[in-house]
């Protein structure tokens, strides 16, 4: 029997997930998105090709993987629509590469107007949400008032989504939010209509059963484990386990048949959005970081915050995850920097550490950094190990080193063939 193997972002998103599926996705049968929604923005780059995935698998561009939209996905079928129609429109015939779990999670028109209600109340506080109504879907989800993919079939549907809208105008009403619900819903209706023509599966026996017959399957993370509902920087955090677990319940597949764990981590950090970030450069090294690394969201176009890489917070996600294997997105964006700062330790409590606390809010801990020597070399343009140069090579082995995992893959660029496999 094989396994699955789950592949995820180790810092705060963004770390290049959706490049390396679709660079990973030859070697595999099914590509399967476990949690998340239309937060997520997955890029991916390949023949002068562009493309920034929301909802659908990073494996949708391949001519034979099947990707799976898994039970533990939020869906808003108006963004899904939108997604259809773009891949459709680059020759991708979605419904044959595609199918949707029948319990995947449905976000309301009503379930995005109260994420704005909410950030609004909250004001200063404010998560820093995408506002695609993730946090409120998965409420309902929890509390036991959700509308599911399987539901759509059902002659009830639009009696339980009146009866779900009908709670949401309670809410809002306690917001004091103004909205004009009958401005979103038409859309809405329509897009669960061409919803209706992809196919609606029981994905945990399909995911089973592949495993079973020995097919290989990928599961594709979105976020990353410092967004992680229970171990990420709560209350700044997404609202699902956006860890290795969360494959198993988004997915259905049993934690001893997961086999590799791959972890994706950017050579620096970012983070969008609200919360703690210890190493965050508020300088030019900052600003000279994102210009480099193109660093504005997928899904939302806001400036990411930068920083240093992070090795207490990188050996924190190794753990929680049991990552077997690494790679390291975006050396490129290093390049001309003459040294680079790594932080080894916080000071926290008067003491030197080098696990994650509790708090990482900059009154309980402050970064204790390493310089290590930049290579200041233009890396875009390398195809292979050897052409790497040595500075980048003692980085890479300084990371393992600290962190006790092997770096299989480093990118070198946006684009599939910037890549270089270390093995
Ligand atoms: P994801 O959410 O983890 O899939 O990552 P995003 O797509 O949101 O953000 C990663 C960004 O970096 C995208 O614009 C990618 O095209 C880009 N990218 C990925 N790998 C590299 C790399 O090695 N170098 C550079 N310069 N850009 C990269
Ligand atoms: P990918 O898959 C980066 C952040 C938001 C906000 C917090 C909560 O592309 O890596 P939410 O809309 O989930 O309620 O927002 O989480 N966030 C992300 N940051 N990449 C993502 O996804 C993110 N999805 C959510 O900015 O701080
Ligand atoms: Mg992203």
């Amino acid at each position: 029997m094989s396994k699955a193997d789950v592949l995820l972002g180790l810092q705060w998103g963004d770390e290049g997930k959706g490049k390396i599926v679709d660079v990973l996705t030859p070697k595999y049968d099914i590509i399967a998105r476990f949690q998340g929604g239309p937060n997520a923005g997955h890029t991916l780059e390949f023949n002068g090709i562009k493309h920034v995935l929301h909802t659908i698998p990073s494996g949708i561009f391949h001519p034979t993987a099947l990707n799976v939209v898994g039970n533990g996905v939020v869906i808003d079928p108006v963004i899904f629509k939108k997604e259809v129609d773009a891949l459709t429109a680059l020759g991708v015939d979605v419904n044959k590469k595609l199918v949707i779990s029948k319990r995947a999670h449905l976000i309301l028109p009503t379930h995005r107007l109260i994420d704005a209600a909410s950030e609004a109340a909250k004001g200063k506080n404010k998560i820093g949400s995408t506002l695609k109504g993730i946090g409120p879907t998965y409420m309902d989800k929890t509390g036991r008032n959700g509308l599911r993919v399987g539901d759509i079939e059902g002659a009830d549907f639009k009696e339980k989504y009146n009866n779900l809208v009908e709670k949401h105008k309670q809410l809002l009403a306690f917001y004091n939010f103004e909205y004009n619900l009958s401005e979103l819903e038409p859309a809405w209706f329509a897009a669960i209509d061409e919803l209706k023509k992809l196919t609606f599966i029981d994905t945990e026996h399909y995911i089973n059963d592949s495993i079973k017959k020995g097919k290989k399957i990928l599961a594709e993370g979105a976020q990353g484990s410092l967004l992680d509902i229970d171990f990420g920087s709560y209350p700044f955090v997404t609202s699902s386990n956006t860890i290795c677990a969360g494959a198993c319940n988004g997915l259905g597949i049993a934690p001893n048949r997961v086999g590799n764990v791959i972890g994706i981590f950017k050579a620096y950090c970012t983070r969008v959005g609200s919360g703690p970030f210890p190493t965050e450069l508020h300088d030019e090294v900052g600003e000279k970081i994102r210009q480099n690394g193109r660093e504005f969201g997928s899904t939302t176009g806001r400036p990411r915050r930068c920083g240093w890489l992070d090795i207490p917070a990188l050996k924190y996600a190794i753990e929680i995850n049991g990552v077997t294997e690494l790679m390291m997105m975006k050396a490129d964006v290093l390049s001309d920097f003459e040294n680079i700062e790594v932080c080894t330790h916080y000071m926290h409590k008067g003491q030197k550490i080098d696990y994650l606390p509790y708090s990482i809010e900059p009154s309980d801990v402050t970064p204790v950094y390493e310089t290590v020597k930049g290579w200041n070399t233009d890396l875009t343009k390398l195809t292979s190990k050897e052409a790497l140069p040595k500075e980048l090579i003692d980085y890479i082995k300084y990371i393992e080193k600290l962190v006790e995992v092997p770096i299989s893959i480093v990118s070198i660029g946006p684009d599939r063939t910037q890549t270089i496999f270390m093995k």
